[in-house]
This record gives structure tokens, C-alpha cells and sequence, in this order.
């Protein structure tokens, strides 16, 4: 089978219904279908569980399915393998990565935390399995201000790799961690300029800003969250209009949840994009996942030495969240 280009190339049979037909493969195979909010809305209303970086690996570490098919980037395949080493994860294009991940390299974070001795070092979960064998502590943006609390103020600490996440969560826990330059090409390219025109336009909207945009953006933000705390604000909220700067995947299950309510995806600073989507997540299919899901291809695959060594920040995360 020709899986070279990240996923299984292989025509579709004619005249099948796809959407059935995955069910029955996940079914018959005893495959759980986890998938991110901002996967396309077809994966995400396929899927037994959709869900932030966080609720995925809890949804991973446990489940009792045999096999897990992630819908989501290569980050978080590697996430649930670390944590069901004896499963077969599966991620239907394993090419898909993350420009933050990518931001930060396993050999210059390595050189990085040499030469700060005495810090602990908390990563994103938006990092390679190598960056994390190389973490005290993992954190995703639903927990990293609960984690990042639970230690001492004194507590010198290493922040990677988004430098917004970290510029954030100095600011509300009154910290100065030491953080990685990276960032995710995504949220740090919403315009702020435009924001505030459709706020002007739309009266009484409420901004809604995940932690990984830059300063400005967060600073007209009337709730900063993850995407579920995003999701979980406009649900609760009084008001009928949201501006969401954050990838806009999430907007379909913020729709399928607040039907009557209004969600404006915030636009990017370049092009005529009136969204900004993040391509790598938008790279899942359903005919990938058909294929993935027949053939048990492509398959997650991270050594044993790395994943024991990655799995401790991450059981850690898991514990303290
Ligand atoms: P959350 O899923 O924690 O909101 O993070 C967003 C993200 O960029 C995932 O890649
Ligand atoms: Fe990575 Fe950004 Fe895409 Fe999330 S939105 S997967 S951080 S590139």
C-alpha cells in the first residue's frame, strides 16, 4: 500500500456511502474516532468524540478501543501513542504538522534547556514526542495558567514554545518565565484592525480570542480561552454575536450548539480571507479516513525510549488538570 505522501493512496470504491461506511469499518474494527474542533465539519460530526488538545488526550488515555484513529495533526497522534503504547494509533495523513511544533526544534530546545540549569521546563502540547521527552511538565491552553500555579512563584521556570501562550500566562499568574520564540503561523496572523471594524459593525459582539493570538488581539478579547473554554463562554453567554479569533473550524460546533446565536470568523491581517484556517488540520478527509480506517494505514509510530521518557510531563498534565 502507497502511503509515501503521509496517507493511503487508493481509489474510493464507486457507489459507496462513505459516511456509513466508516462507521462500519470503526465498528467492526473497534476503532474510536477522535477529532479536533478544528477539523472539516464532515470529520468532525463523523467522529465518536471531538474535542481541545486536552479533552483528546484524556479521550485517549481511556478509551478501551483497540485501535485509535486521531483526526487531528501529527502533534496529537503522537500524543495518544505516547499514552496507549500498546494501541494502534492511527492519524489518516500523518503529514499533517503544526507550524508551532515545527517552531521548535527537539536539538536547539535541547540546547536551550542546557544552558538554564535549574529551571523546569513546561511545554505545550504542540511539540514534537522528543521536545516532550525533554519536559518536567506538558500543559495544553485549557490547563497551562492551573499547571504553571501549581508551583511555587520562586519556581524558575521554561516556558515552549508558543511565545504568546507564555507572554499570556505570565501575564495572569504574575510570572516572568523564560520563553521559547516560537509561535503558530495561524493566530498570530488575525488582524487586529479588522477585528475592531467588525466589532463596530456588530454591536454588542463579543470577542472570543484563543491564547496562542498575539498582545493586541487578547488585550479587545472579552474572554481568552482554549477552544472548548471558547465554545463553553458562548454557550453560557447573554449575548447573540461572536467574533472568533481563533482557527474557524471551531465555529461549526459553536453553530451546532448556539443555533439561534451569531459566530463572525475574525479574518487574517493578509489576503482576501474573510477566516483563517489552519491548513495542516484541514488536510483530513473523509477519504482518508475511509482508507486509513480500512487498511489500519498510516500508523503512528514514536520509539520506546522517547515515548517512556515522554509520557511523564504527560501523565503529569494529566494529574494536575
Ligand atoms: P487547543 O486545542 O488547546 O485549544 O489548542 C489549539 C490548537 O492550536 C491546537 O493545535
Ligand atoms: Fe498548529 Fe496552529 Fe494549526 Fe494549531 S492551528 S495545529 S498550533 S499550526
Amino acid at each position: 500500500m502507497n502511503v509515501d505522501k503521509g496517507y493511503v493512496e487508493c481509489e474510493i470504491p464507486a457507489g459507496i456511502n462513505i459516511v456509513s461506511e466508516i462507521r462500519r469499518l470503526a465498528k467492526e474494527k473497534n476503532a474510536v474516532i477522535l477529532a479536533h474542533y478544528y477539523q472539516r465539519p464532515e470529520i468532525q460530526d463523523i467522529a465518536d468524540g471531538i474535542g481541545d488538545s486536552l479533552a483528546l488526550a484524556q479521550e485517549a488515555a481511556k478509551t478501551d478501543a483497540k485501535i485509535i484513529v486521531m483526526c487531528g495533526v501529527h502533534f496529537m497522534g503522537e500524543t495518544a501513542k505516547i499514552l496507549c503504547q500498546d494501541k494502534k494509533v492511527l492519524v489518516p495523513d500523518v503529514s499533517a504538522g503544526c507550524s508551532l511544533a515545527d517552531s521548535c526544534p527537539a536539538g536547539e530546545f535541547e540546547k536551550f534547556v542546557k544552558a538554564n540549569p535549574g529551571y523546569t521546563v513546561i511545554s505545550y502540547v504542540n511539540t514534537s514526542a522528543t521536545v516532550k521527552a525533554l519536559t518536567d511538565v506538558v500543559v495544553t491552553s485549557s490547563n497551562a495558567k492551573k499547571i504553571v500555579d501549581s508551583f511555587p512563584m520562586e519556581e524558575k521556570i521554561i516556558f515552549g514554545p508558543d511565545r504568546n501562550l507564555g507572554n499570556y500566562i505570565n501575564g495572569v499568574t504574575g510570572r516572568n518565565m523564560k520563553l521559547w520564540d516560537g509561535a503558530c503561523d495561524v493566530h498570530e496572523k488575525f488582524s487586529i484592525e479588522k477585528i475592531l471594524k467588525l466589532k463596530e459593525e456588530n454591536e454588542g459582539a463579543k470577542i472570543l480570542v484563543h491564547p496562542e493570538c498575539k498582545a493586541p488581539v487578547r488585550i479587545v478579547a472579552d474572554k481568552i480561552g482554549s477552544t472548548k473554554a471558547l465554545l463553553e463562554y458562548a454557550i453560557k453567554s447573554d449575548s447573540d454575536k461572536f467574533i472568533v479569533a481563533t482557527e474557524s473550524g471551531i465555529i461549526h460546533e459553536m453553530r451546532k450548539k448556539c443555533p439561534n446565536k451569531t459566530f463572525i470568523p475574525a479574518p487574517p491581517e493578509d489576503g482576501k480571507c474573510s477566516c483563517n484556517e489552519c491548513s495542516y488540520m484541514k488536510q483530513i478527509t473523509l477519504e482518508k479516513l475511509y482508507n486509513c480506517l480500512k487498511y489500519e494505514l498510516p500508523e503512528i509510530e514514536v520509539d520506546k525510549e522517547t515515548a517512556e521518557k515522554a509520557i511523564k510531563p504527560i501523565k503529569r498534565m494529566l494529574k494536575l488538570s
